[in-house]
């Protein structure tokens, strides 16, 4: 009984700075919704990460700039019902942290009392970290994210591969060491070289979880849609498939057009 107490217990930004402390890696994945949020909760994911990627997947925009605090408060909603074991976190969208402190705290209150989220995702490192700072005093965990940022596409001019040079490298080490001194919970990287990831793992105390980042990290973040194979064309090196969903959808939605079209459905069974 104890064991299956352990294995519905919610997950907690403590547990899983012990899973780092006990060399346990952590999963992290995202969803949008309530349907497919039941489903990764039940497969046992210790966090799911309301992205803004929704405005990329789920509205089909280019960039993640264009989702608002009301979308993702109304995307994480859903997800929260679904979640009794993992961590939910909901990313800041553009625009909702960098006007200032008391907008950021503002915002990121409203997330949290509004969807029900744990936590909630900030992109960038020394330059906000006195809005992080203001954010964790209001008692709200934060989660970092550095290496490639993408609110900040414009600035980086692309989604390319970030701290290759020597100086980008070292600033992210330190902003790292920043956010985790600050009382960041966990800190994700993105696209950055594995060796830098696997420096930055062993010299901060929270949990760094990577995309794109090797497998030294102390955990992993996939887009949900990407690794199921629903995002067909999209396929970086960093990305494995674990499912050809795409496909599937297609042939059962064929499938179920050549089925009305022959009248073979609704068949007898199928209706009153
Ligand atoms: O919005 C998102 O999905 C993210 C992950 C790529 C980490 O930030």
């Amino acid at each position: 009984m104890s064991v299956h107490i352990e294995q519905t217990q919610k997950m907690t930004t403590s547990r899983l700075r012990a899973k780092k402390q006990a060399g346990e890696p952590i999963s992290m994945i995202t969803s949008y919704d309530y349907t497919l949020a039941r489903l990764v909760d039940e497969a046992g994911i210790d966090m799911i990460l309301v992205g803004d990627s929704a405005s990329n997947v789920v509205s089909g925009n280019s960039f993640t700039l264009p989702i608002t605090v009301d979308a993702m408060i109304f995307l994480t909603q859903g997800v929260v019902k679904a979640a009794h074991h993992a961590l939910v976190v909901c990313d800041m969208p553009f625009g909702s942290y960098q006007i200032s402190e008391e907008d950021a705290v503002r915002n990121a209150v409203r997330i949290m009392k509004e969807s029900g989220c744990d936590a909630v995702k900030l992109e960038g490192g020394e330059e906000i970290l006195p809005i992080i700072r203001h954010l964790i005093q209001a008692g709200i965990p934060v989660c970092g994210h550095l290496g490639l940022t993408p609110q900040s596409v414009n600035q980086l001019g692309g989604y390319g591969l970030r701290a290759k040079e020597e100086a980008e490298a070292d600033k992210l080490m330190h902003d790292a060491q920043l956010l985790d001194e600050a009382g960041c919970y966990a800190i994700v990287l993105e696209k950055i070289p594995a060796a830098l990831a696997q420096r930055v793992t062993q010299a901060v105390s929270c949990p760094v979880i990577g995309i794109g980042a090797g497998n030294q990290t102390d955990g992993q973040v996939l887009v949900l849609h990407d690794m199921l194979g629903l995002t067909q064309g999209f396929k970086p090196k960093f990305l494995r498939h674990f499912a050809e969903l795409g496909n599937e959808v297609v042939s059962a939605v064929q499938a179920y057009i050549q089925a009305v079209s022959d009248r073979s459905f609704p068949n007898n069974n199928e209706q009153y």
